[in-house]
């Protein structure tokens, strides 16, 4: 299924930006240390059955490869604004079903809900994050789960400053990406179950971490499968935990503010 090309300026920003970049992007994934979807494998695990999974933003497929070794039977859905990204993703999970649209417009359509829904590296490119928001949360089916990443306002870490950045990338396009307080992406998920919370040194750019916003919520309602997953809740509504600022190995620890203050 292809949908009309986006006419939103930022939407056609990054799909042109990853339509050049699809090529590279798997190694780049790698030599930047490019870790939340080793968390993925890690959060999938308090997730119960899955009889239907859509990956927004799938790229070139790697979240979506997890949520496939969790479920090999599970239908799957990924939704990604690129077709040389999707291209891939293809090639790489030939079971899975693949649409290509902006996040906004598929989440905005109509679809039967899903058990899981996964946007991994794929919500700093909205300039209308809590809008996306409250349309992917229709998506997750009554008891279902919805984990996703996004880029925190970080005051003090000056890679992370300020809420809108543009730069070039190694393919020489602009890409900017869009950062939120806290406040801003958690509003909306009144009732629901925070399973997760967390910030993760996600890669490196110039040579510093970027750092996302990990989050991790169960709709409320009793879970299809009879199975409620096992929880993993800290108890936190708040900030995020400063000992758990780093979480990727491959990372040298860097001088990174106390989130408390923001
Ligand atoms: C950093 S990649 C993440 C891919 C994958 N989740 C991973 O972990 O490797 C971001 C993806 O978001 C897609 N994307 C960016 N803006 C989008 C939008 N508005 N609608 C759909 N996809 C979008 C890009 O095309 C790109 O494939």
């Amino acid at each position: 299924m292809t949908a009309a090309p986006p006419s939103d300026p930022v939407v056609e920003q990054a799909r042109a930006y990853f339509e050049e970049f699809a090529a590279d992007y798997d190694q780049a994934a790698i030599e930047s240390g490019w870790m939340p979807n080793r968390l993925l494998e890690d959060a999938l695990s308090l997730v119960g059955g899955v009889d239907r999974a859509a990956d927004l933003a799938c790229g070139t497929g790697s979240s979506l490869a997890v949520v496939r070794k969790a479920w090999p039977d599970a239908d799957l859905v990924g939704v990604d604004v690129s077709a040389s990204m999707l291209g891939r993703a293809r090639v790489r999970i030939a079971d899975a079903r693949f649409v290509r649209a902006d996040l906004r417009a598929f989440a905005d359509g109509a679809h039967e809900p899903f058990d899981l829904v996964t946007v991994i590296g794929g919500f700093e490119f909205t300039d209308q994050l809590p809008e996306l928001l409250a349309a992917v949360r229709r998506l997750v089916r009554p008891g279902g789960h919805l984990v996703f990443t996004f880029e925190p306002v970080m005051s003090g870490w000056a890679p992370q400053a300020s809420r809108v950045e543009t730069n070039l990338g190694s393919n020489g396009l602009e890409l900017t990406t869009f950062r939120w307080e806290r406040s801003e992406v958690t509003e909306g998920f009144d009732g629901w179950t925070l399973l997760d919370d967390r910030l993760v040194a996600a890669y490196l750019r110039d040579g510093l971490p970027t750092v996302y916003g990990w989050l991790h919520y169960r709709r409320p309602g009793s879970p299809a499968h009879g199975r409620p997953a096992r929880s993993r809740s800290r108890g936190r509504t708040g900030q995020f935990p400063s000992s758990e600022l780093i979480e990727n190995p491959l990372l040298l620890p860097p001088e990174l503010p106390s989130p408390e203050g923001r």
